[in-house]
């Protein structure tokens, strides 16, 4: 199956796998407009795809995931249009993070500002060894406008988050790995690793990979344990249950169904 886009590269295989690819390869994947409203509906058509069961968005070619916001379309806004642009931003990382399906951030190149701020909707990041992320929005007079300032200090912490966030500074793969920024540092390809990491999780029951993502959006939350109790309970009238407790009693691999 494959969705055609000007921006985008998007192709599910035959395990449910979509790969997301930013594909403006000569501007280092900048996210101009156009890659917002093609990336809003291709989105929309993940939502709506029951087939597609793991998500990895990466960048195209070998130096950038994504070099951050198209500049060259922010200096020509004014206030209201660039608050706008922000929340439109903001919506549309917040509909990436809110999947019910996992979703992986390759994350094979640069990722800055933007960039890195669509790595973080992601519910996981991992990168290759020529990796740098940063938010370097402030050497442009700017702050991140699409999540930045909300989800860093959630990764690493309130105190690395502005040093990163008020000096503009890039780190490169290992310490983002080691302070918590992305998960893991591929030895070879950031795109095969993350391949590799949703295979596994395409093993499990999709509606328990689900619930683990609703129930881990409330973590914080007053809310949160009582959340994880009925989500926990909900899986007890699936087909899945039953089949993955019988599956580990009869000493066998479960058949998951996704009912
Ligand atoms: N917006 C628009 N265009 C961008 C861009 C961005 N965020 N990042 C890179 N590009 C464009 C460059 O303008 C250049 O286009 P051109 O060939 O038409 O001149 C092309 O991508 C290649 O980038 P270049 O700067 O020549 O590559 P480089 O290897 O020397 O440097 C970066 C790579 C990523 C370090 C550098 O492009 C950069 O600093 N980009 C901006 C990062 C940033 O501030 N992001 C936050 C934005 S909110």
């Amino acid at each position: 199956m494959s969705q055609s886009y000007e921006t985008l590269l998007l192709s599910t295989d035959e395990l449910g796998i979509c790969t997301l690819t930013i594909n403006r390869p000569d501007k280092m994947n900048a996210l101009n407009n156009q890659v917002f409203e093609e990336l809003d509906a291709a989105l929309t058509h993940i939502i709506e795809n029951d087939a597609i069961k793991g998500l990895i968005v990466t960048g195209a070619g070998d130096k950038a995931f994504v070099a951050g916001a198209d500049i060259s379309e922010l200096n020509t806004l004014k206030e209201e249009e660039a608050v706008t642009l922000s929340l439109r931003g903001q919506r549309v990382f917040q509909k990436l993070e809110d999947l019910t399906i996992p979703a992986i951030a390759a994350v094979n190149g640069y990722a800055l500002g933007g960039g890195c701020e669509l790595a973080m909707a992601c519910h996981i990041r991992i990168a290759s060894s020529n990796a740098l992320l940063g938010l370097p929005e402030v050497s442009l007079g700017l702050i991140p406008g699409y999540g930045g300032t909300q989800r860093l200090p959630l990764q690493v912490g309130k105190a690395k988050a502005l040093e990163l966030t008020l000096s503009g500074r890039f780190v490169k793969a290992d310490e983002a790995q080691n302070i918590g920024l992305v998960n893991q540092v591929a030895e070879n390809s950031a795109l095969e690793a993350s391949y590799d990491l949703m295979k596994a999780m395409m093993k499990q029951g999709p509606l328990a990979l689900k619930n683990v993502l609703l129930a881990t959006k409330e973590a914080g939350k007053d809310s949160g344990y009582e959340s994880e109790a009925n989500l926990f309970g909900d899986l007890y009238n699936t087909a899945d249950f039953k089949e993955g407790t019988t599956a580990f009693l009869e000493k066998r691999k479960p058949t998951f169904t996704g009912k």
